[in-house]
This record gives structure tokens, sequence and C-alpha cells, in this order.
């Protein structure tokens, strides 16, 4: 430990600067100066002058050593905080629901400031006051209960005022620390931390938690936002299926259905929670470019090659969907090449469109539409497993087989919008 090393060096200082010509000096006294005095009284002066330059050199040594230890504890302590703070705001900063940054930031401020209980209040524009939105520490939720009018109350205080504060008890028992999240955040609220029993917050403790709500207040936001984007998608998603339905007027409920099996076959192949979602968005929307056909057009297999790079064109242009433009590109891509539009072979074609293609084909067999009397799911397997390895990949036919042996795949009517 860093406060071990320095002790050790003061020692060698005090060794080599002190003792080792103290020691020099009294030998010289003794062999050199003493045996030329005659007067006793001045032999004892002398002797008593060495020692108190050594007593006041210890005296000055030991009073020093203390205060650069209470200096390098402060220091200990100072890089301890600092490393809880940037290793929370690496978690914070990447925790991507607004529920888990309130958790975080909470947990964090009850680690760093060595407290028993932490909260996070937040004052929306139609509040009062700020409101309790989350809470660390065992006793958190008991100590909030029982002291609940004085934390309200500074807690506004310093989300009024924008300034942190302090309270404490005058028995020493209980110490609260209140800092708000910065007004620029543009969100109103605070973070407060609660000690108990000989209870005080020192002022670089404040500064942490100061340090603390700047962090929280930027991964709320960005956490605020993500959480803004996934609603926007999966109602827009949700939108556009709906009207792609209609548009079709057959076929209903087919988007979801293959999302669900698209969903199933691809927690079954272990793959990535990046990959499941790009599935489960592209599942959803891979028939998107039928918007632009005519409902009345025949579906002649140029029709078929247009909806592909029609659906891929119009997702494209949306700067975060643009990642699904190649799976819905390529989800009428066989297996063995015979496919389109640009008759990829095997592996070749991206894994998220063969995954679609086998479960569009799928639903395709087994749901009641209005162009062919649907198949029984077991018909509609060994078809299936007829054409694994031309028209599907093999691999995933087989974990899709096992899927259905396990009772995990089932067919019915259209899921309710
Ligand atoms: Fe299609």
């Amino acid at each position: 430990m860093f406060s071990g090393d320095i002790d050790r060096a003061a020692f060698v200082v005090y060794f080599l600067g002190a003792i080792v010509p103290l020691t020099g000096l009294a030998v010289v006294v003794d062999r050199y100066v003493l045996p030329t005095l005659d007067n006793r009284n001045a032999e004892i002066g002398l002797i008593a002058g060495v020692l108190c330059v050594g007593a006041l050199t210890l005296g000055a040594f030991l009073a020093l050593r203390q205060v650069m230890s209470a200096t390098i504890a402060r220091m200990d302590r100072d890089k301890e905080r600092l490393s809880g703070l940037l290793e929370w705001s690496k978690q914070l900063g990447a925790t991507p629901h607004v529920s888990e940054v309130l958790e975080a930031a909470t947990v964090s401020a009850a680690e760093i400031e060595d407290a028993q209980a932490a909260w996070i209040f937040l004052k929306g524009d139609q509040d009062e006051a700020p409101a309790l939105s989350g809470s660390a520490g065992e006793d958190a939720d008991h100590l909030y209960t029982r002291n609940a009018g004085a934390v309200d109350e500074i807690v506004t205080l310093s989300v009024e005022s924008g300034r942190p504060a302090m309270r404490e008890t005058s028995d020493g028992e209980m110490a609260i620390a209140v800092v708000p999240l910065p007004k620029e955040s543009g969100l109103r609220g605070a973070i407060a931390a609660m000690k108990t029993g000989d209870a005080h917050f020192d002022p670089r403790e404040l500064e942490a938690l100061e340090t603390l709500s700047g962090i929280a207040s930027v991964a709320l936001q960005a956490a605020d936002l993500r959480d803004a984007q996934r609603n926007f998608f999966s109602h827009v998603t949700d939108m556009l299926v709906t009207a792609l339905d209609s548009h079709l007027g057959f076929h209903r409920g087919h988007g979801q259905r293959v999302a669900q099996y698209a969903n199933r076959l691809g927690r079954k192949l272990e793959l990535d929670d990046a990959t499941l979602e790009r599935i489960h968005f592209a599942s959803l929307l891979h028939d998107i470019g039928m918007l632009k056909l005519d409902r009345n057009q025949q579906m002649t297999r140029a029709t078929c090659d247009q909806h592909c790079v029609l659906g891929s064109r119009m997702i494209s242009r949306v700067r975060l969907w643009r990642d699904l433009a190649p799976i819905i590109y390529h989800h009428h891509e066989w297996f063995d090449g015979n496919g389109y539009p640009d008759g990829l072979i095997g592996e070749t074609i991206p894994l998220e469109s063969r995954v679609i293609a086998l479960c569009d084909a799928v639903d395709s067999m087994t749901s009641d539409d209005s162009y062919r009397t649907p198949l029984a799911l077991e018909a509609a397997l060994e078809e299936l497993a007829q054409c694994s390895g031309t028209q599907f990949d093999p691999d995933l036919v087989e974990a899709f087989l096992d899927l259905a042996r396990d009772g995990l795949i089932e067919i019915g009517p259209p899921p309710m919008a």
C-alpha cells in the first residue's frame, strides 16, 4: 500500500538525517570535547544539550509522521473514492434502462459515501415535490419511513436551490447529505445519502456525491433516450405490420407468427441478443416491400423479386434499421443457390435471412390464408425436412424439428394485434 511505502521512507530519512548525525555528534563530543573540559557543570550542560537536540528531533519526526499519516490516509480514501466513481461511471454509462440507472446510482452513492442508505428523487413537470424513485442500502426503506419529513424537506430545499445540502442531528446519531442533479441535464431531482451512528459527511464526500450526481444525470438522459427509441421502434413496427396486414388482405398476423418462430429458433441456436433483436424486427418487417406493390397484382416470381428489393430499400433509409436491410433483401434466397434476388449459396446468405426464410415457409404452409389449404404441423415439418439442404439450411431445419419435437412450436390463429 502507498501509505506503508511512505512510512518506511520516512523512517529511512529520519535514520539517515537525524540518528546517524546525532550519533556521530555524540561520539565526537564524548571523544574529543568532554576530555578537554575540566568543569563538571559544563560537561552535564553539553550532554543535556545533545540529548535535548535528540529529543526535539524525535518529537519533530513523530509529529511530522502523524501529519503525513493523516494526509496519506485521506489520499488513500480519495483514491478509493475516485476509483469507485470511475468504476460506477463505466457501469452507469452501459446501463440501458432508466430503472437500472436509478438503482445503480443509489447503490454507488451508498458505497462511495460508506452510507447506510442512499436515495434518488426525481421531480416531473406535474409533480409538486421530488418523488422517491430509487433506493439502496439494507435499512434504506426503514430509515426513509422513520425520517421521511426531514429527508423530503432537505431534498426539496436542495432541488429548489440547486445547491448541495447537509444536515446532522446534534447528538451525531444521523447525518444526511443531498446533492441536486445538475440543472443543465434538464432533469430535476437529487441524490441523498444517510449515515447513522457517529455520523458525519466531510466536504470531500460531498464533492464525490456531486460528481456521482453529474455522472448519473448523463446516464439517465442516455437511458431515457434509449427507452424512447425502443418505444418508438416497437410502436412504428406495430403500425407498419398492421398496415401491411390490411394492405395484403390475407396472411394476417404472418409477420408476428414468423417473428415468434424465429425468436424461438434463434434462442435454440443460442444467438446473441443483438442478433435476436435483428431477427425479431426483420421477421416483422420482412414483407414490408409489399406495401409498394399493387395489392391486386398477381404474385409472380418477378413481383416477389421486387418485394425483397423494395423492402430492403425502404428499411435502409431508416438509419437505425439499416442493418435489417440486407436481411430483408435476402429472405427468399435458397440454401442451394436457387433462390432470389441474388442466388446466394449456403452460409453466404445472412444467418438472419436463413432463419426468416424457414419460419416464413412454415407459417405460409400452416396458416389459413386465401390461396392454399393449410397443412397440419406434422405435414409442414415433413415438407421442411424434404427441403433441408435445398431450400433451407439443414442445421436450422434440424434445430426447428427439435423445437417441434419438444412441443415448442404451435400453429394456430394469428396473434391479436
Ligand atoms: Fe417475402
